[in-house]
């Protein structure tokens, strides 16, 4: 049996930081109502002229450097993001350029804030079936080019990022399962509805932005990835006591807590990354993976599910062994 393992991890944050204080001077809100209903004190800010690609590539050598692995040796690049550099070729193809990889399939992946999970997925069913040896699967996100930033609903809770994972062909897990849901019959509670075939004006006037029912979301947010730890476990026969961690998607902090909860895990077991960077989307889980590992909280051995919730609904988990 052929199983894919972690073998290195990578993340990136941008330089700029924007606090909960510098918002207050641009929107009327405060540090205090963004902390009590979100738990995120600043967010991180691509320059003008930085891009999904330079956060992606950062993250990529760092997870690259971690596994010790050549990129000649990567046979498979995916990059989850919601914010590509151009309509195409895909992140991943400009990413595989950069890198110096060339001949390797190299693709995009868009399910919004599950989109890392989406992408895990697809790795591990190219390494389960021989199709792929050493994949390298990137989340990131320049998500603040698509937040209005003249409103408060919205613009306090996502940041940039970037997030990277090498995933090998091993005979022992690894990742023991994956699972994903979508249902588009929610498309509308959390979208850009503006697009290169519809509403294209708004995207010419800077006008395409995030809209978002906050309560609706989240909602569905905490069922959809309570629901997946249920899921996740019994698909492998254990228990919430085998689990040594849970990485929600890092939207907010009331709703990773309200996930931990109603899943009933161990308070002490559940990753919080989001106050530092806010959500950044397809970034946000291999972000919290790659700090957790670097600060010594998550151990080799221990067996760790994450999980991710997105636009669409689209959500997504996988359990592995780091
Ligand atoms: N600062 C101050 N006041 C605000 C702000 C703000 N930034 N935003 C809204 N308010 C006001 C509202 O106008 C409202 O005032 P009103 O009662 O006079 O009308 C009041 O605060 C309460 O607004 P609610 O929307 O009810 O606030 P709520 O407690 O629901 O918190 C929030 C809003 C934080 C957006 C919450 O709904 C939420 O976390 N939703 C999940 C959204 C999310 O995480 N999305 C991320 C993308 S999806 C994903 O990744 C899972």
């Amino acid at each position: 049996m052929i199983y894919s393992k972690l073998c290195g991890t990578g993340s990136y944050l941008p330089e700029k930081v924007l606090t909960n204080h510098e918002l207050a001077t641009m929107v009327d809100t405060n540090h205090e109502w963004i902390m009590s209903r979100t738990g995120i004190s600043e967010r991180h800010i691509a320059a003008n002229d930085e891009y999904t690609c330079d956060l992606a590539e950062k993250a990529a050598r760092i997870a690259l450097d971690a596994a010790g692995v050549n990129a000649n040796e990567i046979d498979l690049v995916i990059v989850a993001t919601t914010t590509a550099d151009q309509v195409f070729p895909s992140t991943a193809c400009l990413l595989q350029e950069r890198l110096g990889i060339s001949g390797p399939p190299a693709f995009d992946v868009q399910a919004v804030c599950a989109g890392f999970m989406f992408a895990l997925d697809v790795a591990d069913k190219f390494i389960r079936t021989g199709s792929a040896k050493c994949a390298l699967v990137v989340g990131a996100e320049t998500f603040s080019r698509i937040i209005d930033w003249t409103d408060r609903r919205t613009c306090i809770l996502f940041g940039d990022g970037g997030g990277a994972v090498v995933l090998k062909a091993d005979n022992e897990p690894g990742v023991y399962s994956t699972h994903l849901h979508s249902d588009g019959r929610h498309k509308d509670l959390l979208c850009v509805p503006s697009g290169v075939s519809r509403n294209y004006q708004s995207v010419l006037d800077g006008n395409a932005f995030t809209t978002m029912e906050g309560g609706e979301v989240f909602k569905w947010a905490v069922k959809g990835m309570a629901d997946l730890v249920e899921e996740t476990l019994e698909a492998n026969q254990m228990t919430k006591d085998d689990l040594d961690w849970l990485i929600p998607h890092q939207a907010n902090v009331r709703i990773i807590n309200a996930v931990g909860k109603r899943a009933g895990v161990d308070p002490d077991k559940v990753i919080t990354t989001v106050g530092h960077h806010g959500n950044t989307s397809a970034a946000s889980v291999p972000l919290a993976l790659d700090e957790s590992i670097r600060n010594g909280k998550i151990k080799t051995g221990q067996l760790v599910l994450m999980e991710g919730f997105g636009g669409g609904f689209t959500w997504g988990s996988a359990l592995l062994r780091v």
